[in-house]
């Protein structure tokens, strides 16, 4: 049987546990929890990165707004432990909300380029601000040498990467490819809201992006494809958050291929479940 990953919930005790391990030992993986199989993904790749896998789970107020899921987000601990178990995972770091943000806490980090794009930022407006705040707390309490961030959720992967480059901090963000669903659906811990009918329109998100990264790519007009693929979103059954052709790094507005490096971005709503997705052009 897979050894237990070590579960330490104060400072304290995350320092003892990591006392002495170098940085470039260690990759940190940090989640929610209600993992599934594009987190283990990231500890896979960071188990390929380190020798030691240090995994956060921590559902962070700072990122959602008073309207969004934090009382209702899916908790499946006892299930993460064991899959990290199985994944040879060295330790579990799942601090309570007065260890990550204690009475009289009073700093937050507030990112501005790629974190103010006019994408999820326009939507969740608090967001990358809280984000931004958990995983520099994140980077500093582990001292982790890599830190692995999926590219599902690409604005905050850019994110992540500008805030390490403009605070000098001393880690590598390491991307990790989206992991799929058999039909296309990246895989997310709020996929388990979709109703059948929900889940079954919902690989129309992947759908539209693949054709419309492929239309680009053979010359056709960004603007055009972003109508069509718009128009095609809404008959999926989905009401549009964006749908957006953008730099790969900066996620500045492009005009054409010339313009650099195209990532296609979208969200959507489908019932009440918020959908987002992203591939390269
Ligand atoms: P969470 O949604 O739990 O995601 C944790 C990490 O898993 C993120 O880097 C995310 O991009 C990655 N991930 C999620 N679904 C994926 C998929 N289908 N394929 C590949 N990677 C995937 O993102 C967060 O938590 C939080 O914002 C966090 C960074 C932990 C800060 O609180």
């Amino acid at each position: 049987m897979a050894k237990r990953p070590l579960i330490v919930r104060s400072l304290p005790a995350l320092r003892r546990a990591l006392a002495g391990v170098k940085p470039k030992d260690l990759a940190l993986v940090p989640t929610m929890g209600a993992l599934h199989a594009g987190h283990i993904a990231l500890v896979r790749q960071a188990r390929r990165r380190a020798r030691h896998v240090v995994v956060s789970i921590f559902v962070n107020p700072a990122q959602f707004a008073p309207t969004e899921d934090l009382g209702s987000y899916p908790k499946t601990w006892a299930a993460d432990i064991a899959v990290l178990a199985a994944e040879n995972a060295t330790l579990v770091w799942a601090p309570s909300t007065a260890t990550m943000y204690p009475d009289g806490f009073a700093t937050r980090i507030e990112p501005a380029g790629p974190a103010k794009a006019g994408l999820e930022d326009k939507f969740r407006p608090h967001f990358f601000g809280g984000v931004a705040t958990v995983v520099t707390k994140l980077f500093t309490q582990t001292s982790a040498g890599f830190a692995m961030f999926g590219e599902k959720d690409f604005q905050q992967l850019c994110m992540v990467t500008q805030l390490v480059r403009d605070l000098d901090l001393p880690l590598r963000i390491v991307p990790v490819a989206t992991v799929r669903e058999k039909d296309g659906l990246a895989l997310s811990s709020r996929n388990v809201y979709l109703s059948a009918a929900e889940r079954a329109a919902a690989p129309a998100l992947y759908r539209v992006l693949k054709a419309g990264a492929r239309r680009i790519k053979t010359g056709a007009a960004i603007a055009d494809v972003l109508e069509d693929g718009r128009g095609d979103i809404g008959r999926a059954g989905f009401a549009l958050d964006y749908l957006e052709a953008r730099h790969a790094r900066t996620l500045a507005q492009v005009g054409s291929v010339k313009d650099g490096p195209i990532r296609l971005l979208v969200a959507a709503k489908i019932g009440r479940t918020r959908l987002i997705d992203n591939v390269a052009v």
